[in-house]
């Protein structure tokens, strides 16, 4: 039997933190444990490019998801992970789509019209700032998702909008043709528990309250003593669910640590050797990981390598269904 597609695509933005990790790769790397279906990976740099116009720091951004993934236990021999840019293809596609994309639809999409609300709420011009790339770029993740046929999306929920916008725009295309490209269906993680950062607050970069995933020990036992905390003294009992530093020992440790962990927190345990039995936990789970995306990350040339291939794989998938589409359209 064919197996079905579940895709995913990831932005490469910055230094990934634990939040990012507990809510999107452990759930993505849980899913591609599924033998129903081939998982697709991406590491979306062309969207990045809206946005990050540094080379460095767009090559370096790259370099560090794929070292991310690869170092948390992504197969590259079981999935296909690759560079969209390294995938031409999804360009043509792009632009194929944009052809049945109203331009209303893009009016439409959140992430311009927060960018045109803000301009006009500043008293600026409507579009200032804007670059087609940041306002097509719900065509350009419809490329993305319709070129492998992709069966499932497991996306946040900030993504849905545009997994039905590449809903929309297949159908428009059927419709058209009376052909049926594949329509995605999007799974949102159930992971939907917030993360708490160091403050308490939602772990998110406009924050600045994360803990980087590959933090070295010495910067990662700081970060957990800095957990904002309240001042029940010491011996007194605490509630383990709205405590943060219990939170992400729950991500962590096993079954019979988080049940200890949650025994002590009813019992009395000082938020001190609370902190002090998240740092053990954590550093011990994320010790081996950090140190292969470190070697990683010396060794460009790996990842290169291994993203090639990837997207040689990715283009022996894509191709026919492209040229198919092009028959369709009259291209060939
Ligand atoms: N837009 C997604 C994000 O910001 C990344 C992405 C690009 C993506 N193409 C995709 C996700 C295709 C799922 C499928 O997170």
């Amino acid at each position: 039997m064919k197996k079905k597609i579940s895709l995913t695509g990831i932005k490469p933005t910055g230094r990934p933190h634990i939040g990012n990790y507990i809510g999107a790769i452990k759930p993505a790397l849980e899913m591609a444990k599924n033998e129903d279906y081939l998982p697709v990976y991406f590491i979306a740099d062309y969207h990045a490019l809206n946005s990050v116009h540094d080379p460095a720091e767009f090559r370096n951004n790259v370099y560090g998801v794929a070292a991310t993934w690869l170092s948390l236990g992504l197969n590259p021999e079981k999935a296909i992970f690759y560079r969209q840019s390294d995938v031409p293809e999804i360009l043509e596609l792009h632009y194929i789509l944009s052809c049945f994309t109203p331009k209303g639809l893009m009016n439409r999409a959140h992430a311009y019209k927060a960018a045109v609300d803000k301009n006009l709420a500043t008293g600026l011009e409507q579009d200032h700032g804007v670059n087609m790339g940041l306002f097509t770029y719900p065509i350009l993740m419809a490329a993305d998702i319709l070129l492998f046929q992709s069966d499932i999306v497991p996306v946040g929920k900030d993504q849905v909008q545009h997994v039905e916008i590449a809903r929309d725009i297949a159908e428009s295309f059927n419709r058209t043709y009376g052909a049926s490209i594949q329509l995605p269906e999007y799974k949102i993680g159930e992971e939907t528990a917030v993360i708490p950062g160091l403050d308490g607050r939602k772990m998110s970069k406009s924050y600045n309250n994360t803990i980087p995933l590959f933090a070295e020990a010495k910067e990662l036992e700081k970060l957990i003593k800095k957990i904002k905390t309240d001042s029940t003294p010491p011996d007194e009992p605490k509630d383990p669910d709205s405590s943060t530093i219990f939170l992400l020992y729950k991500e962590f440790a096993s079954e019979e640590q988080i049940e200890e962990m949650r025994n002590k927190y009813i019992r009395g345990i000082s938020w001190g050797e609370a902190k002090q039995e998240l740092f053990q936990v954590m550093n011990a789970y994320l010790e081996k990981p950090r140190e292969n995306f470190y070697q990683l990350m010396a060794n460009p040339n790996q990842l290169n390598e291994i993203l090639a291939a990837g997207a040689e794989k990715a283009r022996v998938l894509c191709k026919p269904f492209l040229h198919d589409l092009k028959k369709i359209i009259g291209c060939k």
